[in-house]
């Protein structure tokens, strides 16, 4: 029986110039680029310029994407946008993106799931895809957290950095089977009784203002070795597939330990695994499609490979999708 998959036609991302490297922190903090690097893997990242804003880098991301998909705008039917770091609180940052690149039918909205964000988009792209509402989904993580950091707070504020980047899903018609190109499951979750250990400090409704990150560190640690894995072999066996089969493990890139412990757990070699964390810190939705799209300049996905991306973020919220490139 054929069915339809939401293929992956396009990937582009952007960082911005602005490289920071830990010794930086050195100057006003209580820290080492040792501390920073043995603990969670990171050695740079980089920083919007002033002024430079969320959608920036997203339109930045999406025209790569659709440069490499060899794509015009108008053939786009949605946008679907992941990011904790809006342009404003309203309109979302997804319209933004949509006139930028002269896009002038269809529809766009922004999703939040903070650093689980990408997969949350992605099964959303999926879903407006597999339900015939859109055959041509743009999907962008972008973020610059750099506006949410408290600079006095030596364990959030080194961890951190700016980017975006995207995926072109096209709806094809393919036999329903584990072989076929794209999207072949999600696992989505979440449970707000965690929502003390990660979240911003201000808000709309609460303070009227940006607010700040605070994170539980080492608690959000646990929580992430426990249900990264887990996740990622939900969607798996949905998928029909085994963490054998898998090409690539496209990881969440918030800590060097998390990410060998989860492919560690799931049995996957860390050859496998596509890691940027040391250059780009933690892009929260922002950080998946940056490495899948890194990990294709550096010549490790490559068409047919399969893949398992996952995260966890504040929320929690965190989830899995397993996809054919
Ligand atoms: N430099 C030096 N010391 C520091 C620094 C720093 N930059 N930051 C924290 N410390 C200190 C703390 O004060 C603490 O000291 P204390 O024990 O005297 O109180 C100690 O280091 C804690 O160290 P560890 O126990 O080694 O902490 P851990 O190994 O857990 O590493 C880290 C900390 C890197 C924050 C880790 O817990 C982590 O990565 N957590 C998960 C973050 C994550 O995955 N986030 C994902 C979601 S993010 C989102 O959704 C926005």
């Amino acid at each position: 029986m054929t069915t339809i998959r939401a293929v992956v036609k396009g990937v582009g991302h952007y960082l911005p110039e602005r490289v920071v490297p830990n010794a930086e922190f050195e100057k006003t903090l209580d820290t080492t680029d040792e501390w920073i690097k043995s603990r969670s893997g990171i050695e740079r990242r980089h920083f919007a310029a002033e002024g430079q804003l969320t959608s920036d880098l997203a339109i930045r991301a999406a025209n790569a994407a659709l440069a490499d998909a060899e794509m015009d705008s108008d053939q786009i039917d949605a946008i679907v946008l992941a990011t904790s770091t809006p342009d404003q609180t309203f309109p979302s940052t997804a319209t933004k993106v949509q006139a930028a690149i002269g896009m002038t039918r269809g529809f766009a909205f922004d999703v939040q799931a903070v650093c689980a964000g990408f997969a949350f988009a992605l099964a959303n792209a999926n879903a407006l895809i597999l339900s015939g509402q859109a055959k041509c989904v743009l999907v962008i993580g972008a973020e610059t957290f750099s506006r949410i950091m408290d600079w006095t707070d030596r364990s959030t504020c080194v961890l951190f950095g700016d980017g975006a980047g995207a995926l072109l899903l096209e709806a094809e018609e393919d036999k329903g089977t584990p072989e076929d190109r794209g999207i072949l499951a999600t696992d989505l979750n979440s449970d707000g009784r965690f929502s003390h250990l990660l979240y911003v400090d201000g808000g709309v409704s609460s303070t009227q203002t940006a607010g700040v990150l605070k994170m539980e560190g080492p608690e959000i640690f646990k929580h992430a070795v426990q249900k990264l894995a887990r996740t990622a072999e939900s969607a798996l066996e949905r998928a029909g597939v085994a963490a054998a089969d898998v090409d690539w493990v496209v990881p969440h890139q918030a800590n060097l330990r998390i990410i060998k412990s989860t492919a560690q757990k799931m049995g996957v070699p860390l050859e496998r695994v596509v890691i940027t964390v040391a250059d780009h810190g933690n892009t929260s939705a922002a950080s998946i499609p940056l490495a899948m799209s890194v990990g294709k300049q550096r010549g490790q996905i490559k068409q047919g490979d399969l893949l398992v991306a996952e995260a966890i973020g504040g929320g929690l919220a965190w989830g899995a999708v397993v996809l054919r490139w």
